[in-house]
């Protein structure tokens, strides 16, 4: 990782410790206006010349859910409510881990649901999917799958020669945050099964449909959605504290 994404990622960690609280909930969207009024700019430029010097950190930067970060190459751009406090553990079991890429349309729909996400929600944010790669080795056994477009199949099996860590790209773009993702998975080709499964479900195909259609509507109830997911941990009654220093606990 460059030195930039270093620092864009700190900036951000700092963000999460600092500030004043207010709300019922303890997040605000003007969390940072007194205590730290430049904040939201400061993080912004940081991350968008950090996101300059290496496209690929989008992914990174999303897959980790990020609670107090604001997206802007490209894609939708949408304000959080901000002032998480930083948690009291730091342990793997008690992370939301990403639902298994096996996963079908029925367990996707329940795994969402069982944290207060509707079925729409959740093909809003597979549609993070937009951005960055997977291994062969969380596909590899789809390469004799009948149902996949014959052509995809050749482009996974030719990157898969290239060992278990070879990535392919879950769409044509890459680093830009749009609607391909759900447009390959109207030409049958998903990468991983769970992102094709949205497609066989006639609950979450029609979904999928409209994204694929409608780029602006994908956008709007992803943002819907991870607001949703930003305010999870508050929901969940988690507590926190800020922590002097944001690599450990006070
Ligand atoms: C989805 O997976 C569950 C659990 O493996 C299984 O019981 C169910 O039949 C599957 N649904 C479909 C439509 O394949
Ligand atoms: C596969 O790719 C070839 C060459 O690009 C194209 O002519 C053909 O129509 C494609 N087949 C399918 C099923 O998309």
């Amino acid at each position: 990782m460059a030195m930039a994404n270093f620092l864009a990622l700190f900036l951000l960690m700092e963000l999460i410790a600092g500030g004043y609280r207010d709300g019922a909930n303890g997040l605000s969207m003007n969390y940072y206006v007194f205590s730290c009024p430049f904040a939201e700019p400061i993080v912004r430029n940081t991350v968008a010349s950090a996101l300059q010097s290496d496209p690929t950190l989008a992914a990174g930067l999303v897959r980790m859910f990020f609670h107090d970060c604001w997206i802007q190459s490209g894609g939708p751009v949408y304000d959080i409510p901000k002032g998480r406090k930083d948690g009291r553990r730091s342990k793997i079991e008690d992370t939301f881990s990403a639902p298994a890429p096996s996963f079908n349309a029925s367990e996707l729909v329940r795994a969402f649901g069982q944290r207060g996400f509707s079925a729409r929600d959740m093909v809003a944010l597979s549609g993070a999917h937009t951005l960055g790669v997977a291994r062969c080795s969380s596909f590899k056994n789809r390469l004799s799958d009948p149902t996949m477009d014959s052509n995809f199949s050749k482009t996974l099996s030719k990157t898969c020669s290239g060992g278990d860590n070879a990535e392919q790209p879950f769409d044509m773009t890459r680093n830009n945050f749009d609607n391909s993702y759900f447009q390959a998975l109207q030409r049958k080709s998903g990468l991983l099964f769970s992102d094709q499964t949205l497609y066989s479900d006639p609950r979450t195909k029609s979904i999928a449909d409209c994204y694929a259609k409608n780029q602006a509507t994908f956008f709007l109830d992803f943002q819907q959605a991870m607001v949703k997911m930003s305010l999870l941990d508050v929901k969940e009654g988690s507590k926190g504290e800020v922590r002097s220093d944001c690599r450990r606990i006070n």
